[in-house]
């Protein structure tokens, strides 16, 4: 090859000498913000620079290891050694070839623990839907909003349409990624659809409800909790049940509008398609909130999952589950593992980065903590 790497070709980094970044003068005038970022980008690069060839060689193995399930070949190690901009070109290589793209299908399916087709329903859907935004460079934000479906056709990942919805015009306004496939819909049902919204936020958000009640979300009032069946209003009971079913009683209930088979089906009455209590009954909205209750998240009013989808997309909790997530797989580490302090600030990029999953891995792995750990 004998490339050389100029100032251009980085996407992230930007070296001292090519960008005109200097060093921001010892005295004067208190830092701007601006002033802190140049600084700390000075700092984050003056380590990067002191790479030995060594850290370089191994942070790449592991980049091979994590991202494209193969070795670095010895080629590949003897171009990273060349220094930070030559390894960061490299782990750019990577994430461009098909290689990270089978990678990202197979994590998606042991994330969702959703694969194959069974009795129509195409399990891969949000396995698909995931590694295509990876690959093809979208806002991964997406995974919750996108109106579309993909699936592979000859090999390549497709935009289309979803399962769930009969029609079009359905799609486009009740569609919200991952959460109304129907492989999503079917794989976490459960009388009243609280596996359905708690799944929503241990995948995307990092938090199991059962264990980590999410306290920004007041949810319902207490007399806007259905008392029917079941006891979700109880305030006195032990433990008291109000405390996570007011966030999630509202959120179950947006799931109603898909039948038990998966399908956009608003407010189902056959018993063999609509969700049933554990007494054997159709399971509706009344169950769950008092009639006339509007259901809301983070104190907004949302009248479907898309709504739902949208706000949960750009909270903070997304954001933070992203850039750990992300991490964890560079680091070989548990999805569920937490942020690992040597890359927090991985996390306060994720918007700069426009929620772009390359740029995050990019950033990730030629960062001094993931390079020099
Ligand atoms: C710490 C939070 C929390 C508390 C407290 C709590 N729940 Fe739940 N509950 C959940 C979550 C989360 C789920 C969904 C679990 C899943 O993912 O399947 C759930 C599910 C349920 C279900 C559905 C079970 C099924 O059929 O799938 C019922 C019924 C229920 N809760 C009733 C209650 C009652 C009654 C109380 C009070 C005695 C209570 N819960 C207290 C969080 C809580």
């Amino acid at each position: 090859m004998g490339r050389r790497y100029g100032c251009k070709a980085l996407m992230v980094l930007s070296l001292a000498g090519c960008s005109g970044v200097g060093n921001p003068a010892a005295s004067g005038p208190p830092l701007s913000f601006n002033d802190y970022v140049v600084r700390h980008q000075a700092a984050v690069q003056a380590a990067q620079l002191n790479f030995s060839a060594g850290q370089l060689r191994a942070a790449l193995r592991i980049v091979a290891q994590t991202l494209l399930n193969r070795d670095a070949t010895e080629f590949e190690m003897q171009t990273a050694v060349n220094g930070i901009a030559a390894y960061s070109a490299t782990v750019q290589s990577y994430l461009a070839g098909p290689d990270f793209v089978t990678n990202q299908i197979h994590y998606y399916q042991n994330f969702f623990s959703l694969t194959g087709q069974v009795s129509g329903v195409d399990y891969d859907e949000p396995a698909h839907l995931a590694a295509f935004l990876s690959a093809n460079d979208h806002d991964f934000r997406e995974i919750l909003t996108a109106p579309y479906c993909v699936s592979m056709v000859g090999g390549v990942l497709t935009q289309g349409s979803c399962s769930a919805f009969g029609d079009a015009a359905a799609q486009a306004q009740q569609g919200a990624g991952v959460l109304t496939t129907k492989a999503y819909l079917t794989g976490t049902r459960s009388a009243f659809y609280f596996h359905r919204a708690n799944a929503a936020s241990t995948l995307f958000a990092c938090r199991n409800l059962a264990t980590s009640p999410d306290l920004q979300d007041h949810g319902l009032l207490v007399n806007e909790i259905s008392a029917q069946l079941k006891t979700f209003n109880c305030t006195t009971c032990n433990p008291a049940c109000y405390g996570c079913h007011n966030n999630l009683n509202p959120r179950a209930s947006l799931f109603y509008a898909f039948d038990w088979m998966g399908n956009y089906d608003p407010n189902p009455t056959d018993p063999a398609l609509a969700a049933q209590t554990d007494t054997g009954a159709v399971s509706t909205v009344a169950d769950l909130l008092t009639p006339g209750a509007s259901p809301r998240f983070l104190g907004r009013q949302v009248s479907s999952v898309q709504d739902f989808a949208k706000l949960f997309a750009d909270n903070i909790d997304f954001r933070d589950c992203l850039a750990q997530r992300l991490t964890n797989i560079l680091l070989g580490r548990q999805p569920t593992d937490p942020l690992v302090p040597e890359l927090q600030d991985i996390r306060d990029h994720v918007v700069a980065n426009g929620y772009n999953v390359k740029k995050i891995l990019l950033e990730a792995a030629t960062h001094p903590g993931f390079v020099a750990r």
